[in-house]
């Protein structure tokens, strides 16, 4: 399929349409080795050869980062105050990129950060479910009891009493640890769901969203690209096929 040449750079990461504008009359692209005379020039991304100052650009439609979030990072794509989620990512930003859902400034762990609007849609739709599990320390002893609640649904103050939750815990004592399986994504939920409980969460972090698992060896503040088995999962999960079908 052919497009503009000064959309296909944006989509490349290159930069804004007018910054791409400018390299484009700056004669730095080329196409297929002939130097690219105008923005609305047509490429195909199938075929042709676009370079930036003699770099051979890959275009990709959707972009797909799985992101170790860290705490004091706000999960947003500006911010005046704090540092944000995106900083982190490969530079130039593709400017459409977001991140799917949002932790608290505090929490940390897994989020997906991409351009595909209808995958974010579909994880983030309350009908599908998509279960999300968090790992947590709690202040105080958290109980067989506390399991029966999250199981049975939990009054935080919403319409409805919460979606059953799975609660395992993995030590309890004055400080427990636990891991929450939630299929909802309400504000502050698994916060809200422990002081209902009566008990504080101290410390929080994502460790899975549906068929993704926060990888052991990515650092808070790392991240890397989906693999293809992961973007596979997900594309099961969301009943949604490839960039190229759509
Ligand atoms: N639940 C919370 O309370 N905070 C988060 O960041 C995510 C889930």
């Amino acid at each position: 399929m052919a497009m503009r040449l000064d959309k296909y750079l944006t989509e490349t990461g290159a930069g804004t349409r007018s910054e791409v504008k400018k390299l484009i009359r700056a004669g730095q692209v080329t196409i297929n080795g002939e130097i690219a005379g105008k923005p609305e020039q047509k490429v195909s991304e199938k075929t042709d050869v676009v370079c930036l100052r003699g770099k051979h650009l890959t275009y990709r439609q959707y972009e797909y980062y799985l992101y170790h979030k860290p705490a004091g990072c706000v999960t947003a794509t500006e911010d005046n105050l704090h540092r944000t989620v995106m900083e982190d990512l490969p530079d130039p930003v593709r400017k459409d990129l977001f991140p799917v859902g949002r932790l608290d400034l505090d929490t940390e762990g897994l989020l997906l950060i991409t351009n595909d609007g209808a995958m974010a849609h579909a994880l983030l739709s309350p009908a599908r479910h998509v279960p999300k599990t968090y790992l947590a320390r709690v202040a105080g002893r958290v109980t067989d009891a506390d399991v029966n609640l999250f199981q049975n649904g939990v009054d935080i103050g919403e319409e409805r009493l919460t979606r059953p939750a799975k609660l395992e815990i993995l030590s309890a004592g004055e400080t427990s640890e636990i891991l929450l399986t939630i299929t909802e994504g309400k504000f502050h939920q698994v916060k809200r769901m422990f002081h209902a409980a009566g008990k504080e969460v101290t410390y929080l972090k994502r460790v899975r969203m549906g068929p993704l698992a926060l990888p052991d060896t990515l650092a808070p503040g790392e991240y890397r690209a989906l693999t293809e088995d992961e973007l596979g999962e997900l594309r099961k999960v969301t009943g949604l096929t490839g960039a190229a079908d759509r």
